[in-house]
């Protein structure tokens, strides 16, 4: 039998829906299993149920007591950041250019990029996290070496090669031309290949000119249904430079928008200070604001405005934005959405943030398909999840026994990579 044949029981909890727009939407089986065949979900439901289907010679991986869920979602990271997360003092603009730009020019070295890339996976996986949408550097080789380690593990990774033509150290950029050259032939080498997908990375309009960005509009029009990922009014600093670098655009998302570089695969990360053309044009285009509460907060950039982007009907995504945001764990970072939120006078029940780190974020991410929650023909990708991992969490949950809803805001609050005991990706257990 392939490795990836097993059953693993436990307290099954996945997503239909948004539960705040469907109460049916929570499907929660007490003493429940998923019967994993070849990688993808051939079953789910009561654990007697599922063990009369499952082939004899099928081990069973008892997590009883604990919740099985779909392993987590990023929909914004930086995986040659894993050594700029916690660099102190700086805001955005600083922070790139004294941390960020000197760590990522280490990125030349193939060797160095295995290196870390080998450590993000790992690290993405003891937090529950099974997908990611992830940028690397300005080096093809950082995209090799990344997309690589990913394909050794199965795991579903969706990445890019950060395209950055100017303002920035000479040793990290490239040219209209060779951005171009080198995304497209990334594009070929990666795309669509196992579980992996490619994201057009123009860093953002501060350090690509008109031509680069217009060269990535060339990709996606080349390259229908290419995923985008940039950075979008993070920063007061930044949107003042945008402003100065652009003045015939009538706002920065405009500067994305005349390149082409709106739409359902685009994943715009921050979105902090949109003007109400901005939200708008977010909206016609079905393109995706990231929120990324750690980050934000980490670098003083501001409050994200969920309610108000859910009114005018954006797609939102949540994520982590490491090495800017300060926690690879999902369940830290909603915890960090959670008290922006507040700040902003806005709820955010834990079924709801536990939504959007799964189905929500495969929505987002145009995924719902294959990953986000636990369905028969789903790829097998589940985060095991332990309310009681820690003392205060334990002590905490003795007053939140047989509450679904308070187990949930507990591990949503308290809850990090402590309270994850197994990953599974495509079936294979890989919590170190
Ligand atoms: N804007 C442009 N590049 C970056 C980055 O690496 N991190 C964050 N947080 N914002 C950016
Ligand atoms: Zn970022």
């Amino acid at each position: 039998m392939s490795a990836n044949t097993r059953v693993v029981r436990g307290r099954v909890l996945s997503f239909r829906d948004d539960p705040r727009l469907d109460e049916e939407a929570r499907i929660y089986i007490e003493d429940g299993a998923v019967l994993i065949v070849g990688g993808r979900i051939e079953a789910v439901g009561g654990v007697r149920e599922v063990l009369r289907r499952a082939p004899p010679e099928a081990p069973v991986d008892d997590h009883a007591g604990r919740l099985v869920m779909p392993g987590f979602i990023d929909a914004h990271i930086h995986y040659p950041q894993t050594q700029v997360v916690a660099s102190y003092g700086a805001q955005l603009l600083d922070w790139l250019n004294n941390y960020t730009f000197p760590e990522e020019q280490k990125f030349a070295d193939r060797d160095h990029c295995e290196r870390i890339a080998d450590f993000f996976l790992d690290e993405l996986f003891r937090c529950g996290t099974t997908t990611a949408m992830v940028y690397c550097t300005v080096h093809p080789q950082s995209v090799d070496a990344f997309f690589a380690a990913a394909e050794r593990l199965s795991a579903r990774m969706i990445a890019g090669k950060t395209m950055m033509d100017r303002d920035a150290p000479e040793a990290l950029m490239d040219t209209p031309e060779r951005g171009y050259e080198e995304s497209q032939s990334l594009i070929q080498r990666w795309r669509g290949r196992g579980r992996l997908d490619y994201a057009v990375t123009p860093r953002f309009a501060v350090t690509s000119s008109k031509a680069q960005l217009e060269a990535a509009g060339a990709l996606v029009k080349e390259n229908p249904g290419v995923y985008v990922q940039t950075h979008l009014d993070e920063n007061k600093a930044e949107i003042e430079l945008v402003r100065r670098l652009f003045p015939e655009a009538r706002n920065y998302l405009d500067v994305y928008n005349r390149a082409g570089l709106l739409g359902p695969r685009s994943v715009f990360g921050h979105c902090v200070w949109l003007e109400d053309a901005e939200v708008a044009a977010l909206a016609a285009s079905r393109s995706v604001a990231a929120f990324c509460p750690t980050s934000n907060l980490f670098l003083g950039s501001g409050l994200f405005d969920a309610a108000r982007l859910e009114r005018a009907g954006v797609r939102i995504a949540l994520a982590t934005d490491v090495g800017g945001g300060t926690s690879y764990s999902m369940l830290a970072t909603a915890a960090e959405g959670y008290k922006v939120l507040e700040l902003k006078g806005q709820s955010w029940p834990a079924a709801a943030a536990f939504y959007r780190m799964t189905l929500g974020n495969a929505r987002a991410l145009s995924l719902e398909g294959r990953v986000g929650s636990i369905e028969p023909g789903k790829e097998a990708d589940l985060a095991v999840i332990d309310s009681r991992a820690t003392p205060a969490m334990a002590h905490r949950m003795e007053t939140a026994e047989g509450d679904l809803d308070a187990e949930l805001f507990v591990l949503m609050m308290l809850g990090d990579d402590r309270a994850v005991r197994q990953t599974y990706v495509a079936g294979v257990p890989r919590k170190l």
